[in-house]
């Protein structure tokens, strides 16, 4: 028997003007995407943008529904539209950030764990890490790798 323990390692940033230029620019992004959120019922307006091999980025906004399973988070809509548009390209890191009352939230919105699932699977596809960068309106956190959200993931349905 031997306890073991797993440290993750993250960057924080006490503000966007701290942020590498890359991170930046998709923070920016997944600020401007909350712009299409469809969230009547939560009022929580939520942003994710995708960058691609290619340099693309794809978008994404929660678009929610009365029966509210049918709903789906920003960071599924943009990966799910990222993949259609670029099959063949690795996604290279995502940002998130939500909007309350037409202003950017001051907690972080980290991705669901259904989303980071979703990551879990993004990454494998390519086998390169995708780095996650979680705003607010304070600080930022970015991280290297979706192992470091999910060290202990689902995938082995194909052994
Ligand atoms: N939501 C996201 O779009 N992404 C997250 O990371 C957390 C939650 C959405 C789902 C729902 O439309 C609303 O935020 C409230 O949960």
């Amino acid at each position: 028997m031997e306890e073991k323990n797993i440290i993750i390692n993250y960057t924080e940033y006490n503000c966007a003007e701290e942020l590498p230029q890359l991170e930046k620019t998709l923070l920016e992004k997944a600020i401007q995407a909350t712009s299409s959120s469809y969230a009547p019922y939560s009022k929580f307006n939520v942003g994710a943008a995708v960058l691609m091999g290619n340099g693309e980025v794809v978008t994404g906004s929660n678009q929610e529904n009365a029966a509210s399973p049918s709903g789906l988070c920003a960071e599924r809509v943009a990966l799910f539209a990222a993949h259609h548009m670029y099959p063949n390209e690795p996604v290279k890191a995502i940002a998130i950030a939500a909007k309350q009352n037409g202003k950017i939230t001051a907690d972080l919105t980290y991705p669901c764990a259904a989303c980071i699932q979703v990551m879990v699977e993004s990454q494998k596809r390519s086998g390169s890490p995708i780095k996650i960068i979680v705003g607010s309106a304070g600080k930022i956190q970015v991280f290297g790798s979706v192992d470091t959200l999910l060290p202990f993931s689902f995938g082995n349905l194909s052994q």
